[in-house]
């Protein structure tokens, strides 16, 4: 018996509550240029606090949504709600991190968890006290001082996770964070990234196209058809979060879901 839950699809009349949903998408259709036809009515709902992934195959309009939400991207048409209002641009609430977290190579460790905060002019000793903080909270104390170049992959993928966290956004928008890491550094992030979350009480949307990766850390999974992208289900993984990173990974809940997902996917493949 299978016990991740399927929930309805909300359309776009249905009235958005912002303190459920922190984020919510209304009739979001986008089209670039007359051509290509990338995402088409979708409307969803972001619950505050949780984690919704987007997955899909490439090309199905997963970075175009989630741009369109950071407010990077105009719609053609559709609304993206923000705490119950309207918006069109970008603002400090939401934070876009960029696919494999894009460090700038002549930067320090601390100097690049302070970037965030250095674009939106918060003063020097502020934003080093704040940057040590995070860097202490993922584990990098002793790499402040390294260039990029320095380090590993997996503590790479950190410093960029730390500079995410310490912008204070309450919306975090990542486009697949992990693509570039390897299978077991991927698995580390993961656990790293959920156990930040529980005490960071951040809402987090987040773009894979890992069946794995999506049921393993979301609350929620939007399932998204290919282009143009459309809301194919919505799936809610109820795995049992005090078993350990191993027996949740065993957990008949955890590959049932994974096996229901990959059968929504042949379903749209047929
Ligand atoms: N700037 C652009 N101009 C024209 N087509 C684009 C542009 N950006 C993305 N596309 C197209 O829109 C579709 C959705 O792209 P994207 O959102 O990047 O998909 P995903 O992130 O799911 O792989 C793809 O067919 C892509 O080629
Ligand atoms: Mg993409």
């Amino acid at each position: 018996m299978n016990k991740a839950i399927h929930m309805s699809l909300p359309d776009a009349t249905t009235p958005t509550d912002p303190s459920a949903n922190i984020v919510s998408v209304r009739g979001i259709t986008k089209f670039y240029g007359s051509d290509v036809h990338a995402l088409e009515d979708v409307n969803l709902d972001f619950p505050t606090g949780q984690m919704t992934t987007l997955l899909g195959p490439s090309g199905c309009g997963k970075t175009t949504l989630l741009k369109i939400i950071a407010g990077l991207l105009e719609t053609t048409s559709g609304e993206v709600m923000v705490k119950g209002k309207a918006v069109t641009s970008p603002g400090p609430e939401r934070a876009f991190v960029f696919q494999d977290f894009a460090l700038l190579p002549w930067a320090t460790v601390t100097r690049n968890v302070a970037f965030g905060l250095e674009l939106t002019g918060v003063p020097l000793k502020e934003r080093e006290a704040k940057a040590k903080s995070y860097i202490d909270k993922v584990g990098l104390s002793g790499f402040e001082d390294k260039y990029p170049h320095e380090l590993s992959g997996g503590v790479r993928q950190r410093v960029g996770l730390a500079r995410a966290l310490a912008v204070d956004a309450d919306v975090l928008l990542m486009d697949e964070p992990f693509s570039a890491v390897d299978e077991q550094n991927r698995r580390k992030f993961q656990e790293d990234l959920l156990h930040l979350l529980s005490v960071e009480n951040k809402t987090v949307i987040f773009v894979t196209h890992s069946i794995e990766e999506a049921v393993y850390v979301s609350d929620q999974i939007v399932l998204l058809s290919p282009r143009p992208g459309r809301i194919h289900s919505i799936i809610r993984p109820e795995l049992d979060r005090s078993s350990s990173p191993d027996d949740i990974r065993r957990d008949k809940v955890y590959l049932d879901t994974v096996e229901e997902i990959w059968g929504n996917i042949r379903e749209y493949l047929d």
